[in-house]
């Protein structure tokens, strides 16, 4: 909880540059839906979310080292859990609202908050997410990346690939005093163009000081609507990309697991940014 405070202490400590202020309200008088204050980080609080962003991704780095065919989700679940805590930090998806896992891995049909098992082995041929998200001294990271197990299809390997596009895509239009449908739009126009469906029931999400901040950041949208991005905003981009139809289902045994309704497969890549003056700046790499 002392973070917390200290985290207060900076949004009053550090204010944010009067020029952005000016510019923020200009997009207000003209009808854009701009963030709340909190939602711009401070100098101090970036410096917080990169400490959490390094470990995010030297967790993903131990994962891609380790993960081969015949490996127990679960396994990939102590991976998470033994670097993480050994570097100092918590695995945010732990204990969150109740989620009963240190990492979320989805395979195939599975789109999202696959639940690791000591019963479910990857196979040759599968296609896995490793969503990793790590808390730092009150900071959170988020991000995740596709394995492909052994020897997989061409035709899920270009899913992979396309997906991977997906994610760049949407970094290319975050660009500062773009908006957040002007991130879906590009995502969904490409992906779309490749024949694949967007899921749209989750997205990204405003990240740093909790774990989902506004905005929902929506992977199909029209541009130019929804929040301004501004300087100093955190975001996650997190496209989930189906073979066949858009639909999906929650797991009723769970109560966490997203399918696709169709059974076809499903692929996410994402990323945790932060919106600059210039651009953006990718915090999980
Ligand atoms: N990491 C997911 C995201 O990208 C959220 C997982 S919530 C959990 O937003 F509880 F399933 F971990
Ligand atoms: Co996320």
């Amino acid at each position: 909880m002392e973070y917390k405070e200290e985290i207060k202490r900076i949004f009053r400590e550090e204010p944010i540059p009067e020029h952005i202020l000016q510019r923020m309200h200009e997009y207000e008088r003209r009808r854009y839906e701009v963030p709340e204050e909190t939602l711009i980080k401070r100098p101090s609080h970036i410096e917080g979310i990169k400490a959490s962003s390094e470990i995010n991704t030297g967790v993903l780095d131990a994962v891609a080292e380790k993960i081969r065919v015949g490996m127990s989700t679960q396994e990939i679940d102590d991976i998470v859990s033994e670097y993480t805590l050994s570097h100092g930090a918590i695995c945010a998806p732990l204990n969150f609202e109740g989620y009963p896992k240190s990492v979320c891995t989805s395979i195939n049909n599975e789109v999202c908050h696959g639940i690791p098992s000591r019963h479910r082995h990857l196979q040759n041929g599968d296609i896995v997410n490793v969503d990793v998200s790590t808390i730092y001294k009150g900071y959170y990271s988020d991000a995740s990346r596709m394995f492909m197990v052994g020897n997989v299809s061409p035709q899920r390997k270009k899913l992979v690939e396309e997906t991977k596009r997906c994610l760049e895509i949407g970094i290319e239009a975050a660009q500062p005093w773009n908006t957040v449908g002007d991130i879906g739009y590009a995502i969904s126009k490409y992906a779309r163009s490749k024949g694949y469906s967007v899921v749209t029931q989750l997205g990204g999400h405003g990240v740093g000081i909790e774990f989902h901040e506004d905005p929902f950041v929506s992977h199909v949208g029209k541009r130019g609507t929804g929040m301004l991005l501004v300087p100093g905003m955190v975001i996650t981009i997190e496209p989930m990309i189906n073979e066949g139809r858009a639909e999906v289902v929650i797991d009723p045994y769970n109560g966490w697991t997203i399918y696709t309704k169709d059974k076809s497969d499903s692929a996410q890549w994402e990323h945790s940014i932060l919106i600059t003056e210039t651009g953006n700046e990718i915090l999980t790499y």
